[in-house]
């Protein structure tokens, strides 16, 4: 396993990161033995959020059946998106009420006195700089969060935000895999006529490496918007051959590979996984033993069906 340094402590936290949004069938004692079976792997980090059902309350019963469990994970979560009360929809909510009150809702969730990370879920067009900062300086005085972050932003809001926190922006949490590549095809597309031309992210990748933050790629097997599992999948028939090439030659699985890919990418990268079996954790760990040849990530890129000018 390979670790970054994160935030204002230098914590080291590993490269591959336990996403806990699809942990709601299991049983506390199952989620305790994924989060083992992951720390076994070298996997120390876990991600969750308020919005991902009974996640943050699950693992707050994990950490309760296996006394000392929450000390030996770095834990993050997220917050600001919440269920609309009249609309059928969830809407953003960065106010500094709401701050203030998500949090002291995650910590009781999770039983513990703090997380190591926390993340604005998604952008609120009605932020308030100001606001948020005053809710970050209380909740890092009061030691309920140590680092702070955000998801799904672009660099003009990450700009903006940085001019009024009192703290780096430690991480963006963005979706990223060999078959989502947005943010990497505006980036080799640059002047062009071509739909791949359109920067959709404002320069993510960029703007983290110059400025040192964590990108966090989330959905690493997914294709589209939560739209399936892409191994295996007849639509990316030549994606997964390549990957299962590649996964032949290093001894590893296609989806060790297809993570490896992700963290290729220059800069202090993670991996967020959504298995919710412990062993897809130790083959997934798999992904950050070797370095992917720069031949290697251009044909994975190639076989997604993606093109270079
Ligand atoms: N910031 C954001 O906006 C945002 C959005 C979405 C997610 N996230 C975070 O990112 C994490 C990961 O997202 P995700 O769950 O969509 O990621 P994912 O790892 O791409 O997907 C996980 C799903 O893929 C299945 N899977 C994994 N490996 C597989 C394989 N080799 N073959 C077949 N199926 C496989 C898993 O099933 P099994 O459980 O059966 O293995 C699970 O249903 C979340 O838990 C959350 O923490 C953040």
């Amino acid at each position: 396993m390979r670790y970054i340094e994160f935030g204002q402590n230098a914590t080291k936290v590993s490269e591959l990161v336990l996403g806990a949004m699809r942990i709601a069938p299991m049983t506390p004692a199952e989620i305790a033995d994924l989060i083992e079976a992951a720390l076994d792997a070298g996997v120390n980090a876990v991600d969750t959020a308020p919005i991902y059902g009974p996640s943050e309350g699950l693992l707050g019963e994990a950490f309760a059946l296996r006394p000392g469990l929450r000390d030996r994970v770095w834990l993050q979560t997220k917050l600001g998106i919440r269920p609309h009360p009249r609309v059928k929809a969830n809407y953003f909510d960065f106010s500094y009420e709401h701050i203030i009150e998500s949090v002291d809702n995650s910590l009781k969730a999770l039983k513990t006195d703090h997380v190591d990370s926390l993340l604005l879920h998604r952008p609120d067009a009605l932020m308030v700089p100001e606001d948020i900062a005053r809710a970050f300086q209380e909740l890092h005085d009061a030691g309920k969060v140590i680092d702070f972050g955000v998801s799904n932003q672009n660099p003009a809001q990450m700009k903006r935000l940085a001019k009024w926190l009192p703290f780096p922006i430690q991480a963006n949490q963005m979706q990223l895999s060999c078959a989502f590549t947005p943010m990497i095809d505006a980036s080799f597309n640059v002047n062009m006529e071509n739909d791949a031309s359109v920067m959709r992210d404002g320069g993510v990748l960029e703007y983290a490496y110059d400025n040192g933050m964590a990108v966090q790629a989330w959905s690493v097997m997914q294709k589209g918007y939560f739209g399936g599992v892409f191994l295996g999948d007849p639509e990316y028939a030549e994606l997964n051959e390549t990957l299962e090439l590649i996964a032949s030659e290093h001894g590893v699985t296609p989806s060790a590979v297809a993570i490896n890919w992700v963290l290729r990418y220059p800069g202090k990268m993670q991996a967020i996984v959504g298995t919710t079996k412990a062993t897809r954790v130790a083959e997934s760990a798999a992904a950050c033993d070797w370095e992917m040849t720069r031949e290697e990530w251009y044909e994975i890129y190639f076989s997604a069906g993606h093109q270079l000018p």
